[in-house]
């Protein structure tokens, strides 16, 4: 991984190949940008030691004491294959906890305290019984974690199927049965509103533009790119019928949103 590191992105001559190694592309740009911004993946490495006495990562991983965490950021809480998760963990993921690297950083701090404020109930309890208290060890794991994360499921490139609605970009006021996203940042960004059988439609927005998804069930998941060749952005949890709202854009997961 070091070499792959150490690559400039430059190394990468077009956006086909840049799709083609998506995870690839990720561990690079990883180390260029979250390095700062956010976790340091390859310091996160190290602090994975910890967590590797009961979890898994990488390629046919699989589950031990905690359930694999290859693309763990990105996924539904508590729904990794054969795993046997508690209650709780189904339940948040039931609820609509899907894991960023914002959230695993809060959660490692107290696994159990984290489901009791999420389920809003003390009873909550978490199979997990560790705990990884130092800020900046709780970033760089999260940033390593994102390594392995197929954040493709939500890059628009790699299935650039289009279900729009026909009202699509204009201004919507009906959000019942549907997802929603309104651009109330100020530069033309794009957006995906996935439901949460998987259906999608990608739509560029201008600023106050609003894009939406029909949605049979409670929840999907909206994602936001600078454009149609970003492979990080931000992607956030959105309740059917009630729209959600980018307030300003800065790509691994650091966008504002509003409501
Ligand atoms: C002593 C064992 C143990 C250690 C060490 C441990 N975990 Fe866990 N982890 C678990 C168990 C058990 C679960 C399942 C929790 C549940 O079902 O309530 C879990 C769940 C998780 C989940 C949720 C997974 C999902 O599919 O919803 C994440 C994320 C996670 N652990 C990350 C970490 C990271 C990162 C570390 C290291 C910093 C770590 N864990 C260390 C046992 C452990």
């Amino acid at each position: 991984m070091t070499s792959i590191i150490k690559q400039p992105q430059s190394a990468i001559p077009n956006a086909a190949i840049r799709i083609f190694c998506a995870s690839t592309f990720m561990v690079i740009a990883g180390s260029v940008n979250i390095a700062h911004a956010a976790g340091d993946a390859e310091a996160g490495a190290k602090t994975f030691k910890k967590c590797g006495a009961c979890h898994k990562i990488g390629e046919g991983a699989k589950n031990s004491t905690g359930p694999v965490l290859t693309g763990v950021i990105g996924r539904q809480a508590g729904t990794f294959e054969g795993y046997r998760y508690g209650k709780s963990t189904k339940a948040a993921g039931e609820k609509g906890l899907i894991w960023s690297e914002d959230l695993v950083f809060e959660y490692l701090e107290n696994p159990r305290n984290f489901l009791r404020v999420y389920l809003e109930t003390r009873k909550a309890k978490s199979k997990m019984k560790f705990k990884l208290k130092k800020e900046k060890d709780r970033r760089n794991v999260a940033a390593y974690l994102a390594t392995f994360s197929q954040k493709d499921s939500i890059a628009p490139k790699i299935t650039p199927e289009k279900t729009s609605l026909k009202a699509d970009g204009g201004t919507i006021t009906d959000f019942a049965g549907k997802i929603c996203v309104t651009n109330d940042s100020d530069t033309t960004l794009l957006f995906v509103a996935e439901a949460s059988n998987g259906k999608r439609s990608n739509k560029a927005l201008a600023p106050k533009q609003t894009h939406c998804i029909a949605s049979a069930d409670a929840n999907g998941t909206i994602g936001v790119f600078e454009n149609e060749d970003a492979l990080e952005g931000c992607s956030r949890l959105a309740k059917t019928g009630t729209p959600e709202r980018l307030v300003s854009y800065t790509p691994f997961d650091n966008c504002a949103w509003g409501s």
